[in-house]
């Protein structure tokens, strides 16, 4: 018997509508808000009225390139959290609202499960994935993570941010240098035609398997608040090295950890997920560092790294599978631990 899910993520600022057949991917659409971009930064009143403005058309969308009707949904997964409230709000009453009409359950789902589980979504039929257990490096513009995966409903983080996340050290520091937002995707570009050793910036001294990136946005500031004092024009003159350097101290950071986790539970298979996974030089150094240690290393397709409802419908997926549905008075939670 197969299972047609229905996904529907919106989080943050991307409304996003997918369809899954088994594992098999049928849809993906995602529509970004273009809206934040003047402000620097995701506006929670805008983002919530985009969703709304968007979900209808999204999910339409999604269910036509799929070639399927509503009709066909066995169930529909969506994002009940980590997030901005009033966006979850706009998923979470999509979702209920049809699964009412439709007859069919509800998958509450946590949106960190799904960046996680995003590397089981099957594109092709050959896809690959990581096997069981796994240790997955999460990071994002609100988490960085590293998750010991036992299975697809069986994961625990093992280290986390103290502070900011790794997509947030991205982002500040390029608001710093005045890229706009995102600044992650506009820093990695820059990154590719600088010298990654031009400035070397202060990494911190956390124990364990966390993470901390306040103490490099500090460091980033006076660093260039220092130089600008001598010479003015050091920004537009090296910035592609000032992107390299930045990038590269977060790269460091990073593939420490990992190092340190492979160490502690003597797993050498490795993933990595969230927006953050699209960064090409971290992709690159990634590979290169599990060739030297001999682990087996998965990439996510770009397309599965930042936000999408792919990611969520496949956990709905594996959910349904062990027959977890959620009741309809659950609400939404800006926080939700896994
Ligand atoms: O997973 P995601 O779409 O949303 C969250 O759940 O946060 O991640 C968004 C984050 C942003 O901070 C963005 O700057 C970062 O991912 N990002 C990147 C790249 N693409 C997206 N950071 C570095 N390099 C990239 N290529
Ligand atoms: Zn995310």
């Amino acid at each position: 018997m197969s299972v047609t899910i229905l996904g529907i993520e919106s989080s943050c600022d991307d409304t996003s509508a997918a369809v899954i057949r088994d594992q098999l991917l049928l849809s993906n659409v995602i529509s970004s808000q273009d809206v934040h971009k003047q402000y620097g930064g995701v506006v929670p009143e805008l983002a919530s009225r985009a969703h709304q403005a968007n979900i209808i058309p999204v999910v339409d969308t999604a269910l036509r390139n799929a070639g399927v009707t509503i009709a066909e949904i066995d169930a529909i997964a969506y994002t009940r959290g980590p997030g901005l409230l009033g966006s979850l709000l706009v998923g979470a009453s999509f979702a209920k609202g049809a699964a009412l009409t439709l007859g069919v359950p509800i998958i509450s789902v946590n949106h960190l499960q799904g960046h996680v589980l995003s590397h089981f979504i099957k594109d092709e039929p050959n896809a690959i994935h990581p096997s069981f257990p796994f240790l997955c490096l999460l990071v994002s513009g609100g988490h960085t993570q590293i998750m010991l995966v036992r299975g697809p409903m069986d994961m625990e983080i093992v280290g986390q941010t103290i502070d900011d996340a790794a997509g947030e050290a991205f982002d500040k520091c390029a608001k710093v240098l005045g890229l706009p937002y995102p600044g992650g995707p506009v820093i990695d570009k820059l990154a590719a035609e600088g010298n990654p050793g031009f400035i070397k910036f202060a990494k911190p001294n956390i124990p364990d398997l966390d993470f901390s990136f306040s103490g490099l946005k500090t460091s980033f500031l006076y660093t260039l608040r220092d130089k600008l004092y001598t010479e003015p024009n050091f920004v537009n003159e090296h910035l592609p090295d000032i992107c390299a350097s930045l990038q590269q101290t977060i790269i460091e950071i990073l593939l420490s950890k990992v190092e340190q986790a492979v160490r502690k539970y003597r797993i050498k298979e490795i993933a990595i997920a969230g927006g953050v996974a699209a960064n090409s030089g971290l992709r690159n150094a990634l590979q290169l560092l599990g060739q030297k240690r001999g682990w087996k290393v998965y990439l996510p397709k770009k397309q599965f790294t930042t936000d999408n409802a792919a990611m969520i419908a496949i956990v709905g997926y594996y959910s349904y599978l062990e027959g977890k549905t959620s009741p309809l008075d659950e609400p939404p939670l800006a926080r939700l631990p896994l």
